[in-house]
């Protein structure tokens, strides 16, 4: 059984079809990546497949469940978790607080109470999980740096290691590659795949075509709201009508897309 479900996911904004008659699947334990021209329609998948919006029509099932339409905070409390185009940290604190907040909010959300009041077992249990996340994050040297003065792909780094916080079991990822260059692009290539490693199912919305082939084992092309295509990297890089919207929108990540090995000339 799929982790993730899509039936016909249709989203509106008046006019515009921003997701039309969306269908498609994520395994569990796979890194699937979400991927199509400027437009169309990833965030606003992730958007609704998250709780931020509803469907206008359509399902998202989730381990089996119809999530459609549930609020963001039950959702992310099942493990459906997803971070935002952009990062989201509180960038005056520390590292250590940014992860630890996470925690807190989390411990907070699954109705744990008192997690910040006098209750030191669950403070301690707070603080031994954001030493684990910063840990398996490679951030422990940085934690009592101010977040907003990491470099970028620490950043990045950080605000995936918040998103854990939240114990999520699916993880969507909104452009986590945007702005890095070559080495930070090849770091969080690892940290993703270890993710996964550690249990984490992975659904990629990014437009770096090298970190997309190179991780992904499946891929959804998604153009003008709906489906265009969908296969394994090799299949996608070879699809003649992917490489169409591509030329027809900004060619966005066009010569990885038809380079032989999916690396960028
Ligand atoms: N809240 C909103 N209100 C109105 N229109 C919206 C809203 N959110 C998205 N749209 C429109 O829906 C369409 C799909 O946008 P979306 O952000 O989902 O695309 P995307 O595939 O994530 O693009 P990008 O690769 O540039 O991030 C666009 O035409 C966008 O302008
Ligand atoms: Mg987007």
């Amino acid at each position: 059984m799929a982790l993730l479900e899509t039936r016909n996911l249709t989203r509106r904004f008046g006019g515009l079809l921003a997701v039309n008659e969306l269908s498609f699947s994520v395994e569990a334990g796979a890194i699937h990546g979400l991927i199509g021209p400027n437009g169309a329609g990833k965030t606003t998948t992730f958007n609704v497949i998250s709780g931020f919006y509803a469907p206008t029509s359509g399902q998202v099932f989730y381990q089996g469940q119809d999530i459609s339409g549930q609020k963001t905070a039950a959702i992310a409390a099942r493990g459906l978790v997803r971070t935002f185009q952009g990062t989201t940290l509180v960038t005056p604190f520390t590292v250590f607080e940014n992860v630890l907040l996470g925690c807190h909010l989390q411990a907070r959300a699954s109705l744990v109470a008192g997690v910040l009041g006098s209750d030191r077992a669950k403070r301690r249990a707070a603080t031994e999980k954001t030493e684990r996340i910063l840990e398996f994050f490679h951030l422990t040297d940085r934690r009592e740096e101010t977040a907003g003065n990491l470099p970028h792909g620490l950043q990045r780094a950080l605000g995936m290691a918040v998103a854990m916080a939240a114990d999520p079991k699916l993880l969507l990822l909104d452009e986590p590659f945007t702005g890095m260059n070559p080495e930070e692009t090849r770091q969080m290539m690892e940290l993703v795949r270890r993710l996964r490693d550690d249990g984490v199912t992975i659904l990629l919305v990014e437009h770096d075509m090298q970190a997309v082939m190179g991780l992904c084992e499946r891929i959804t092309v998604m153009n003008f709201g709906s489906l265009l295509a969908e296969g394994t990297p090799e299949e996608i890089r070879g699809n003649p009508e992917v490489v169409r919207a591509y030329l027809g929108a900004a060619d966005f990540g066009l010569d990885a897309l038809m380079a032989e090995d999916g690396h960028a000339a």
